[in-house]
């Protein structure tokens, strides 16, 4: 069962709520979310905190509206 789950907000950023968030950069350090259980991370690209945003979503009337899919099965690796 997954401890996490991630939101796609219509319009806005990705909503990630769980007890245990990690989120971490590529160089595997983890970002400070100070006993947050939720929080988003920009999806239009223009946050001045990304990965978080920072609503400026709203201002920039950033839309994408995206309705839940089946992915089709992975590649298989060679
Ligand atoms: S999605 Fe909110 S600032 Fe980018």
């Amino acid at each position: 069962m997954a401890n996490v789950k991630i939101i796609v907000r219509n319009n806005g950023p990705l909503r990630v709520e769980g007890e245990d968030i990690l989120i971490v950069d590529q160089d595997g350090k983890t970002f400070g979310l100070a006993g947050r259980t939720g929080l988003g991370l920009c999806r239009c690209g223009h946050s001045e905190k990304k990965p978080f945003c920072d609503g400026t979503h709203a201002k920039i009337g950033f839309k994408s509206e995206c309705v839940a899919v089946d992915l089709p099965p992975p590649a298989p690796k060679p």
